[in-house]
């Protein structure tokens, strides 16, 4: 049996319910180190964001990891965040004690930058938020694009409907500009968009496994996502939620859980009917070379399989 060294990974969030449910998933899983967690705004204000990571490491028993907080808004467009989606603490229903632990007095963007420059080609960030504070760290030190391993991204909507606008993805349509700055940096990455995220949707029956355990981890997720299955029932007629930010996570370890394929994509930064639109050039009319590899199938028996009993066993190892 191999035991490879565990992955590098910072996850730059903003947590949100799916978020810590991608914080617990790389607290589960011996094939990763999660080195730091970075915050913007989006599916809460910052500050609560950084009050969640801290609150959800914590109850992993991983309150060493750093958390950073970062640019609280977007480049250009005003800030929206998504009470709606992810109730008014960004956690649902849940509510977790308020963190022992302090956020890092450094700067999430210095933070990103002294890590990957610190341990050339050996970090892989996973990007589960609006993307400023990548798109920030990129300005700062360029670098950075020839340093970091790889960058995983949640984030657009290819030939799937926007979940935000009918063409724009909550992360791209929020910060579309620092989107478009990193698409065209020419950084090594993976685009994980709706198209195989609304696969992947974990449901009642899944918490109810979960919940034969009795631990803060399972409560936690119940309660959480019971807030999330309520918002995908009303607004989306969806039974169950949409866990976006694991399916990310997942890939740092599991890649074969997509099906990936190279393309040159962009962001639609000029229109105001479909800002935020991801746009993939399948046919190569452009003829540009591709700046990415984007997810276009996964096996979602298999990733929720995955996620579950990863949490399955955080639970029973913190009884
Ligand atoms: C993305 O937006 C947020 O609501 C989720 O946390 C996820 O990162 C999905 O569009
Ligand atoms: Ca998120």
């Amino acid at each position: 049996m191999s035991h490879s060294k565990p992955k590098r990974i910072i996850l730059d969030t903003d947590p949100g319910i799916d978020d810590a449910l991608a914080i617990l998933l790389a607290l589960a899983s011996p094939e990763v180190q999660l080195e730091a967690v970075t915050v913007t705004s989006g599916n809460c204000p910052m500050d609560q964001g950084v009050i969640n990571a801290l609150s959800v490491l914590e109850l992993a028993g991983a309150g060493h990891v750093p958390v950073a907080a970062g640019v609280p808004v977007p480049l250009i467009q005003p800030l929206l965040i998504a009470a709606e989606t992810h109730g008014t603490t960004g956690l649902g229903y849940a509510k977790l004690p308020p963190p022992q632990q302090r956020p890092t007095d450094q700067h999430a963007v210095d933070l990103l930058i002294e890590r990957i420059m610190a341990a050339p080609g050996e970090i892989t960030l996973v990007a589960v938020a609006p993307l400023t504070n990548i798109a920030m760290a990129i300005r700062r030190e360029p670098r950075i694009i020839q340093a970091v391993h790889e960058v995983i991204i949640m984030g657009g909507a290819l030939l799937f409907q926007g979940n935000t606008t009918p063409v724009a993805e909550f992360n791209t349509y929020v910060d579309p500009h620092a989107a478009y700055m990193v698409y065209h940096s020419g950084m090594p990455m993976t685009l994980v968009p709706l198209d195989v995220t609304y696969q992947c949707i974990f449901r009642q029956a899944d918490v109810d496994r979960l919940l034969k355990i009795d631990s803060p981890i399972t409560r936690f997720i119940a309660d959480s996502t019971k807030f999330y299955m309520e918002f995908h029932d009303e607004y989306q007629d969806i039974e169950g939620c949409v866990i976006n930010d694991p399916v990310a996570l997942a890939l740092a370890f599991m890649p074969d859980l997509v099906e990936t394929r190279r393309l040159h994509i962009t962001v639609d930064i000029h229109s105001e009917v479909s800002l935020g639109n991801t746009i993939g050039d399948f046919y190569k009319a452009w003829q540009k070379p591709p700046n990415m590899q984007a997810a276009l199938k996964v096996q979602p028996r298999r990733f929720l399989d995955l996620f579950v009993e990863r949490m399955e066993q955080l639970a029973l190892h913190q009884n």
